[in-house]
């Protein structure tokens, strides 16, 4: 498969591969030889595309599918729930630039507009000792597809959100553009910055909604995320119920 390697307007080291399993995969196959601060993978097409509970798919050349790595060795691990809330923060910052706005973050790493998914986010890192060494973001965006398959958990597009076909480039380079700006702020040691951009724009932060625990459904508000990443929701006997990731799912 042909693999290019060509530089953003950003000035990024950018490899684009035609087709490839994954672009998650490509990254952390080949992470000890890319030591630039930030190193792009797009793919147009993933034959293996994994998502947090499976396959992701995507139509060929309809979507943005691509991973960042980065080498973010100041965050401790016990700090590691920054780099999510960075790369949502990222993302949402480069679709407002470019659309209508209104977007959100589902606890903890999907971009939702309304009640519709438009961006997934597999973070896969990799510690040494006390310190994040590699760290690759993958974020598959749907921009122009506009049917999907029933079992999808409620995706959309920007197409349909926005009514119109957007350019891929752009939108690419509108997260880039953020992520390599929230990264920079991230090794400076901006964390309250990214911690309270993401608080910002929590889906359903402080409403009254429903939640699917271990133990069945059930209503609760949404009170905040801890920067360890846990939930925090409050239920309608008042009790406060805290959860680390895929203990309770939002009910959509
Ligand atoms: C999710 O399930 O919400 C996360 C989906 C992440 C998909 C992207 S597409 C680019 C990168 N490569 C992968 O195999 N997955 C991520």
């Amino acid at each position: 498969m042909p693999v290019l390697t060509l530089k953003s307007r950003s000035g990024l080291r950018f490899i684009w591969l035609e087709e490839t399993a994954s672009t998650n995969d490509y990254l952390r196959l080949h992470s000890k030889e890319m030591q630039d601060p930030i190193t792009l993978a797009v793919a147009e097409y993933q034959t293996k595309g994994r998502g947090a509970t499976g396959a992701w798919q995507s139509e060929r050349g309809a979507n943005l599918l691509f991973s960042l790595l980065t080498h973010p060795t100041t965050v401790e691990a016990k700090d590691i729930f920054l780099l999510s809330q960075m790369a949502c923060l990222s993302v949402c910052r480069g679709l407002e630039a470019l659309s209508k706005g209104g977007f959100s973050i589902k606890w903890p790493n999907d971009i939702y507009w309304r009640d519709g998914k438009v961006v997934g986010i597999l973070i896969e890192n990799e510690l040494q000792g006390r310190r994040v060494a590699d760290c690759v973001v993958g974020i598959g965006v749907n921009v122009n597809q506009r049917s999907f398959g029933k079992e999808l958990p409620n995706p959309t597009s920007l197409a349909i959100i926005e009514g119109r076909e957007l350019d891929r480039t752009l939108v690419l380079e509108a997260i880039v553009e953020e992520f390599s700006s929230l990264y920079t702020a991230l090794c400076e040691g901006d964390h309250e910055g990214i911690r309270q951009g993401y608080l910002k724009r929590l889906f359903r932060k402080g409403e009254r909604h429903g939640f699917c625990d271990s133990r069945g459904e059930f209503m609760a508000t949404l009170e905040t995320v801890e920067p360890t990443g846990h939930i925090v929701l409050r239920d309608d006997e008042g009790r406060r119920r805290r959860y680390a990731f895929k203990e309770v799912q939002h009910i959509i």
